[in-house]
This record gives C-alpha cells, sequence and structure tokens, in this order.
C-alpha cells in the first residue's frame, strides 16, 4: 500500500493505481468523461484535472492516467481545478448543441450534471457550432448524434476490448473527426452494442426502441435478473413511476417496461449485458393466458384448481416437467407439496432462436434458461428422448412452463398445464392454469456459475391468474385424497 494525501487527507492506495482509482475507492469524487472502469485509458477529455501541490509550486494533470506516488499531495477541487475544468467545459461545449430538450439522456447526462456544476456559463464562442450529422443509423438499434458526441471514444474502446467486433473508428481529425462504423456491418452483428447508448456520457447514442419514448424522470428502474440465458445478469427493469401514471390517452404505457439497463454485478455481468438482455420486453410482453380452462373451455380459477388435485389424486403413475424458468422459491414449494408425488424431470422451456448468438466468451450462455442449473440440483433432466421420461401407465403429466410440445405426452395420460402465454396446447390440456411471469413476483434464480441472484416485482398481477409458488400446495392432495 502507498500512502498519499487527497485535499490534505490521508489515503491509502494499491501499487499501480492512479489517483482517480485511488480516488474513487477512498470516496472522493473527481469527474470523466473518457475514463471508464473497464476500458484503456486514453486520457482525451481532460476534465479529470487535479492539481498536485509540491514544493515550488504545484501543477495541473489527468487524474485518470497519473499513477499515485508515495507521499504525493493531490487537490481535487482547488480553485486552479474549477477554473481549468471551467475552461475544459467551455471547450467541449463549443459545437455541443446543448439541445437538452429534446435528448434522450436528458437527467442522466454527465456533461449536464458537470456543466452546472463546474460551468454554468454561456458559450464565449461568437462563431456558429459547427454542424455534424443529427440522426446517423448506426445500426437498426442504434442511432447516433454526431452534434452531440465529445468524441471521448469510450464507444470504439468498448467494440475494441470488451465485444472485440472492432466495429466502430473515427473519422476524419479535429473538430470534423465522426465516430463512424467499420465497413464491414459489424457493429450491426455485435451482440453487445447497445451497451454504447449507456457508455456514451452525452445523448449522441440513442437507442431507437427507446428513442423519445418516455423521459427517465417518468421512469422507476426495479432490479430484476435477465432470464435469457444460464448467466443470469443483473438488469434494471425501467417502467412508469406510480406518480407519473397516465390516467387517459394510452394507459398501456403504465404496465409496459419501457427499457433494460445493466444492473452492475461483479460477481455475474460486470457492468454489460448482451442485447437480449434489452429485448425482455419482447419476452414479457407477449400475449398473456389470463383465462382457467378444462379440455378448453373456461372456468373459474378455483374451479380449475379443485379439479387439478381432483387428477392428481386419482393419479397412479404421474410425470411432472418441471419449468427451468422456475424462481428458486418455486422450485421449493413444488419440491415441499408435490416431489414426492410425482416422478419428475427437468425439462428447458426455451432453446437458442434462429440466427441468435449461442455461446460466446463474453456472457452469452448456450443454455437459453436462468434456473436449469437449481432445478436440475433437485430433479434429473428430461432425457434427449423426451418419451422414456414416461413409464408405459403414466397415467397424468403435468406441464410447467412453455417449450414442450405435447405430441411427445403419453396420448392415454390426463394433462395439468401451468404456463403464463397465450398458446394453443392451453386448449389442450385437461386442466389449464394461468400462472403469473417474473416481473409479476419476486424471487431467486441461480446461475450456471452457483450465485444468486434476486429479482422484485415490477407490475400486479392480474387476480385470476395464479402465482405457482402458492399454486402447489393448493393442488396438492391431502393423505386421504388419494386414490
Ligand atoms: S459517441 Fe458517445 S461514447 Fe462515442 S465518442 Fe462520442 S461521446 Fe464518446
Ligand atoms: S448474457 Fe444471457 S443473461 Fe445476460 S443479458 Fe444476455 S441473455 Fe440475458
Ligand atoms: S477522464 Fe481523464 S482525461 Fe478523460
Amino acid at each position: 500500500m502507498i500512502e498519499f494525501f487527497i485535499n490534505g487527507n490521508p489515503v491509502q492506495a494499491e501499487d499501480n493505481q492512479t489517483v482517480m482509482q485511488a480516488a474513487k475507492a477512498n470516496g472522493y469524487f473527481i469527474p470523466y468523461f473518457c475514463w471508464h472502469p473497464q476500458l484503456s485509458v486514453p486520457g482525451n477529455c481532460r476534465i479529470c484535472m487535479v492539481e498536485v501541490e509540491a514544493d515550488g509550486g504545484g501543477w495541473l494533470d489527468i487524474a485518470c492516467n497519473m499513477p499515485v506516488t508515495r507521499g504525493m499531495r493531490v487537490l481535487t477541487d482547488s480553485e486552479k481545478v474549477r477554473a481549468r475544468r471551467k475552461e475544459t467545459l467551455q471547450f467541449i461545449t463549443l459545437n455541443h448543441p446543448v439541445d437538452c430538450g429534446i435528448c434522450d439522456k436528458a437527467g442522466e447526462c454527465t456533461l449536464q450534471d458537470y456543466h452546472f456544476e463546474y460551468n454554468g456559463s454561456p458559450s464565449i464562442s461568437r462563431d456558429a457550432k459547427v454542424h455534424a450529422t443529427k440522426h446517423f443509423p448506426l445500426s437498426g438499434r442504434i442511432t447516433l448524434d454526431n452534434e452531440r458526441c465529445i468524441m471521448c471514444t469510450r464507444c470504439v474502446r468498448f467494440t475494441r476490448e470488451i465485444s472485440k467486433t472492432n466495429s466502430l473508428g473515427v473519422i476524419d481529425r479535429g473538430d470534423h473527426s465522426l465516430i463512424r462504423p467499420v465497413g464491414d456491418d459489424s457493429f450491426e452483428h455485435d451482440a453487445y452494442s447497445d451497451n454504447v447508448v449507456d457508455l456514451c456520457p452525452v445523448g449522441a447514442l440513442l437507442s431507437r426502441q427507446f428513442l423519445h419514448k418516455a423521459r427517465v424522470w417518468y421512469l422507476l428502474p426495479t432490479p430484476s435478473v435477465c432470464p435469457g440465458c444460464e448467466r443470469g445478469c443483473s438488469v434494471n427493469i425501467w417502467h412508469r413511476k406510480a406518480e407519473w401514471k397516465l390516467h387517459s390517452l394510452d394507459t398501456r404505457q403504465n404496465a409496459r417496461i419501457d427499457r433494460v439497463t445493466p444492473l452492475e454485478n461483479p460477481a455475474v455481468n460486470g457492468p454489460w449485458i448482451c442485447n437480449k438482455g434489452r429485448d425482455l420486453a419482447q419476452i414479457f410482453e407477449r400475449a398473456r393466458a389470463e383465462q382457467a380452462m378444462q379440455k378448453g373451455s373456461p372456468v373459474e380459477l378455483a374451479a380449475a384448481i379443485a379439479s387439478a388435485r381432483a387428477l392428481i389424486a386419482a393419479a397412479k403413475r404421474p410425470v411432472a416437467l418441471v419449468s427451468s424458468w422456475a424462481s428458486n422459491e418455486e422450485l421449493t414449494a413444488y419440491d415441499a407439496a408435490l416431489g414426492k408425488r410425482f416422478a419428475s424431470h427437468v425439462k428447458a422451456d426455451w432453446q437458442a432462436a434462429p440466427g441468435e448468438v449461442v455461446e460466446d466468451e463474453v456472457l452469452i450462455r448456450a443454455d437459453k434458461n436462468p434456473n436449469g442449473a437449481a432445478a436440475r440440483a433437485l430433479f434429473p433432466a428430461l432425457p434427449a428422448d423426451a418419451r422414456s421420461a414416461f413409464p408405459s401407465d403414466c397415467d397424468l403429466v403435468l406441464v410447467w412452463g412453455e417449450g414442450f410440445s405435447f405430441a411427445q405426452l403419453p396420448p392415454k395420460a390426463k394433462i395439468i398445464y401451468l404456463n403464463a402465454w397465450l398458446q394453443p396446447e392451453n386448449g389442450h390440456a385437461d386442466v389449464f392454469l394461468p400462472i403469473s411471469v417474473q416481473t409479476e413476483r419476486s424471487g431467486h434464480y441461480t446461475n450456471f456459475k452457483g450465485v444468486v441472484s434476486a429479482f422484485e416485482a415490477c407490475f400486479a398481477k392480474k387476480p385470476n391468474v395464479a402465482d405457482a409458488e402458492a399454486l402447489f400446495a393448493a393442488i396438492a392432495p391431502a393423505q386421504g385424497e388419494r386414490g
């Protein structure tokens, strides 16, 4: 450890730490645009300037690229530092359009925040701003506003160092510099491309999905877990705050997912997620099953529960296919209520879709289900030949979750089906029970490395939809009920 001084206070730094890293670790704030803890250090934005005190006068230098030395004395907020930051911001905003009123980044833009904190003055330039492309289609997912870009190069370094597609670069020089994709279309196919939207310190890189959809101060992030693969990345699901709920016009906006962003978790995903994680609305906002049924005819949920219980009580050789999208709590509830009654096998609810990246060395895993590892710790996996899981005298199958073709079920067995989505199989079950989805309940998943992550409810569950965790006790027959 090395002792040095920040604003007169002794602090400890690791060997080889920069002033920025040591300051951050010790709770001192130094502003930054181009620096990012997971990327290389270009030192190009100059906003992280600090003053180094020394005998005979000090000097100003950038904290992100200055190694700590023993006994060094650093001032992070002196008069000289604030004056230099103000000059730097005046330089950065010379050509920046300051069109915050129509910018999606407004409310979470570091340029806005630093301007408010360190500058606050109108532009000092008498010359017209240099104009550049306002809506450059960087990919099908991302649009680039070159006028807002401050050339920090975070996006370029991300594609070189993290996603490794090398798909973005800088063309031209000086105030004509532009971020552009390389010519081979690789940014279009970068499975992690949307991380540059979060990385961009200003509103230059924007998600087309989210473009002008909501102001961020109307939205609330709920911590969750991406179910897109067994990595189980921590995410924030953003949705409308209760106090900003719409009472007219399109009230569906009150219960929709506006965007998904990474929730930094060093044990699972660091600060990144893949694009599939951004697209969770496409999974969770599919048409929902909200009606209990018996042989395709609508019935009250309570009646369907009673029928399911009677079928389980009467069964001689029941088999269950357990969902790998079930939470740890649901698996425990199933095991406690029905684990001994059924011969249980874990099925994969989801497989890789055509064109989807199956697996890579960054985050994406081949198993496209969030909790298969926890389910398989309790019950065996369904064999590749699914039919071999059903004994010849199997008379009841409980299917939990989507993704299993009923054509593989024993033709004479009764079927109890638990599913959240509106799908053709629902009407073919003897008893169909609609269940809640992850965004309507809280729980935990255990990822392939054994890391347990929590998710919380974003939206209220509909009253005619059951929670699987409570449902299993309700459909479990008491001892005397068994046939
Ligand atoms: S687009 Fe954003 S992240 Fe990329 S260089 Fe410009 S300001 Fe930085
Ligand atoms: S890597 Fe897997 S868990 Fe993480 S965001 Fe992508 S699909 Fe979701
Ligand atoms: S953060 Fe240090 S130069 Fe940009």
